[in-house]
């Protein structure tokens, strides 16, 4: 590990110890256009040298593909990393561009064999219920997911996009050690009930598309006139038109701060997103996604950050005059359900 190892947290009320900030690898084979397999396997080397070590991906970022692409990279790494992975999106046969919320429990049994089987593991370090399927009880299929972790096929449970009524009626089954939301500088509806009720059972936050999915960083202002046709972005309602123009203009203050740090955007916004552990009190990990090995460089260093209280002064109004929703339907969301 490199002289600039970020620091460590903890995963769940009982450890495991994890870097501070992890991997998101979605990108590597799904939904922000094409990418360079080569670069992203600098990528994922860079991070563990960096001190990363939970890398975060999922059954249905390509259809089992991203899963597949991190299988040599475990392989080589198997006692330095933790694999969280996903299920609950199904895709069916007949159409593979849809998705159907699956959480009931035969479902979870087939999701978890195939992921260890793609990943070419015997244990899954967390797994993840990626959306709730309201028709299902969650107790029900915690109660699944904790005979995985009796039968030693998974070691930590996780929920993603979950209420904090959920969560509670969740944890009360099993423990779980880590709710995955997207928290960043434009969304920060968690604040109000998820993550007090994660403070409070002692569950780590992992903040998912810290970056705002790359807006954040400047690096495209318009998803429709920046992206490629299949970039999952464009449909997005914050990205495109009106709102992606006032969007952008909200930017300003994240490159005041930038400045006065010699800091990138990039980095000022994952500092921010650092920063909310000692905010709210409680371990997070955020999973800045990349598949390029000099950005992971950027934002690992961006935890060496600590913002004054004048620069969370300039920022935190930010979220409150975004435009246009997270998602094109809230109900994927806990927010939707809250
Ligand atoms: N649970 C869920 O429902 C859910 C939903 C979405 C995502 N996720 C997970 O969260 C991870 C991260 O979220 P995300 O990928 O959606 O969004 P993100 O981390 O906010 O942003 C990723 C985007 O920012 C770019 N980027 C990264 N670092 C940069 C830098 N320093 N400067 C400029 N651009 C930079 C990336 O491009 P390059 O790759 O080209 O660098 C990519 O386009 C995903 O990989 C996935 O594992 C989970």
């Amino acid at each position: 590990m490199s002289e600039h190892a970020i620091p460590t947290t903890t995963l769940g009320a009982d450890g495991p110890e994890v870097g501070v900030q992890g991997l998101g690898c979605m990108g590597m084979s799904f939904a922000y256009g094409p990418a360079d397999a080569d670069a992203s396997r600098s990528a994922l080397e860079r991070a563990l040298e960096r001190g990363v070590t939970l890398f975060d991906t999922a059954d249905a970022y390509g259809a089992g593909d991203n899963e597949r692409f991190l299988a040599p990279f475990l392989a080589a790494h198997r006692d330095e990393v933790l694999i969280a992975t996903k299920f609950a999106l199904s895709i069916p046969p007949d159409d593979p561009t849809r998705r159907i919320v699956r959480n009931d429990p035969p479902y979870i049994r087939q999701a978890v064999e195939a992921s260890l089987r793609r990943l070419d593991v015997d244990v899954i370090d967390l797994y993840y219920m990626h959306r709730r399927d309201v028709n299902v009880p969650i107790e029900e299929s915690v109660g699944v997911m904790a005979e995985l972790v009796r039968e030693g096929k998974v070691k930590q449970l996780g929920l993603s996009e979950v209420t904090a009524g959920e969560l509670r009626a969740a944890h009360a089954v099993h423990p779980i050690a880590a709710v995955q939301s997207e928290w960043s500088l434009f969304s920060r509806d968690i604040e109000a009930a998820v993550v007090p009720a994660a403070r409070e059972l002692g569950v780590t936050l992992v903040p998912y598309s810290p970056l705002g999915r790359g807006f954040l960083t400047g690096s495209f202002t318009d998803a429709a006139k920046d992206l490629t046709q299949d970039d999952f972005r464009r449909t997005m309602p914050r990205f495109t038109g009106d709102n992606a123009a006032a969007n952008a203009a909200l930017l300003e203050p994240v490159r005041t701060v930038a400045e006065q740090h010699g800091a990138t955007p990039a980095q000022v916004a994952l500092a921010w997103v650092h920063q909310q552990a000692s905010v709210h009190g409680l371990p997070v990990v955020p999973i800045p996604g990349t598949r390029s090995p000099s950005r992971v460089d950027e934002n690992t260093a961006a935890t060496r950050i600590t913002l004054t209280e004048a620069d969370l002064n300039l920022l935190d109004p930010i979220a409150d005059k975004v435009t246009g929703t997270r998602y094109a339907d809230m109900s994927f969301t806990s927010a939707g359900r809250e």
